[in-house]
């Protein structure tokens, strides 16, 4: 078992000299257990296969702010960008601190590291219940491509009179031609890779700019791609859509905001968002890119021990099949499946009783001991 409690941990080397420095950014609540059973398979992972992984934890967020009233150092994107990665449990803890100054960071991380293809795939695992009745194992197999860097999320805007019956707030969404082109051909590339079908979310009917030229966007660059199919949904519908028949999806282009309402929504009709991972990539791999689950810190089971850490877990893994090493990915997503096809480890989340420790060393003795590799 390795301990990663804190500091630099190294998996043994010798056996290979692919070697990489992975930062570790545990967050707060939940965010600190999952990291540690994510810690734990990577290391039995790069065991397993022969390669030598480096962790280094930062405390930054509640821990951290505690100690130095910032939830992070002014320099800390210099620091990270030293690092082959980046792989963060959750940040938040809204009863100490309001969630913009604790998400802070993330979200700077994800516009300066240019960060702008969060991928967030929805797979109904076997083993596991959706709410939706009557889908199978396999039956929902989609991915959402969520728009990172820019958008609602562009921090354009600024209140007046605060506090006061006069305040105004205004928030601008910012929607870059750029920005929207590399998205949208991004999630071509990924659908070229799949089922060959791109949906993108809209609301051109309503914000006539933005989503305007998303549009427009979309309509100039689809002749591309013509072995893929491309078609627009309102995100009202998009949402509805996602309930009544996820089945028909397969790579799902949003923007920013509705990208992040997405991802939720797929996490749940999966079975649960402890289920759902999720990279934060920049394509052109000139600044480290960022893996960490789709959920929050959880404060409503923080400190409980009974966090799911599988979304942590596949998230590791993703970031071990960007680094390159694909087999220790797959052990890792064929590790999970296993223990959840076997259904007895499992936290309460998917109706058991483990907890995040036993549940993350119970994948981790999977990946040890796994044949067929
Ligand atoms: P959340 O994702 O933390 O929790 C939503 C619900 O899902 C809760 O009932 C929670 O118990 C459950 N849940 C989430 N992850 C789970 C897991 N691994 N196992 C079992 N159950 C799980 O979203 P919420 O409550 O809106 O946000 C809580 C805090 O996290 C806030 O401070 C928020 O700003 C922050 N947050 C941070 C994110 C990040 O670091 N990327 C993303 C989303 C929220
Ligand atoms: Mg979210």
């Amino acid at each position: 078992m390795v301990d990663i409690s804190c500091g630099r941990i190294s998996s043994p080397k010798g056996k290979s000299v692919r070697s990489y420095e992975i930062a570790l950014y545990p967050g707060d609540g939940i965010g600190i257990d999952v990291t540690i059973e994510a810690a734990k398979t990577l290391h039995t992972a790069a065991e397993r296969t022969g390669f030598c992984i480096e962790t280094t934890e930062f405390d930054w967020g509640h821990r951290y702010w505690k100690k130095t009233g910032i939830t992070a150092p002014e320099d800390f994107l210099s620091v990270l960008m030293g690092f082959d990665a980046v792989f963060l449990g959750a940040v938040g803890d809204p009863a100490n601190l309001p969630d913009h100054i604790t998400l802070a960071p993330l979200i700077r991380m994800r516009q300066q590291f240019d960060q702008y293809a969060c991928v967030r795939p929805a797979k109904l695992l076997p083993g596991v219940d959706s709410p939706l009745a009557g889908r199978n194992s396999g039956e929902i197999d989609l991915v959402v491509v969520r728009e990172n860097s820019e958008g609602e999320y562009a921090d354009a805007g600024g209140i007046l009179k605060t506090g006061t019956p006069d305040e105004v707030a205004a928030q601008t969404a910012l929607h870059t031609r750029k920005g929207v082109e590399r998205i949208l051909r991004y999630g071509f590339e990924l659908a070229r890779k799949r089922r060959k079908n791109l949906a993108m979310a809209t609301k051109s009917n309503a914000m006539k700019y933005g989503m305007v030229m998303w549009d427009r966007v979309l309509e100039e660059i689809q002749g591309d791609y013509p072995d893929v199919t491309a078609e627009k949904f309102h995100i009202d519908a998009l949402c509805m859509h996602f309930v009544r028949c996820p089945e028909r999806f397969d790579v799902v282009v949003a923007s920013n905001l509705f990208g992040d309402i997405l991802s939720d929504l797929g996490g749940a009709i999966t079975g649960s968002l402890g289920l759902a991972p999720s990279a934060n990539i920049n394509p052109e791999r000139r600044a480290p890119s960022l893996f960490e689950p789709v959920h929050g810190a959880a404060p409503d089971i923080a400190g409980q021990g009974i966090a799911n850490p599988i979304a942590a877990i596949r998230s590791a893994a993703m970031m071990l099949d960007f680094l390159g090493e694909t087999q220790a990915a797959e052990i890792i997503d064929s590790a999970v499946c296993s223990n959840l096809r076997d259904g007895r480890v499992r936290t309460p989340d998917l109706g058991g009783t483990s907890t995040t420790v036993e549940v993350g060393d119970d994948i981790a003795a999977r990946i040890a001991t796994q044949t067929g590799y």
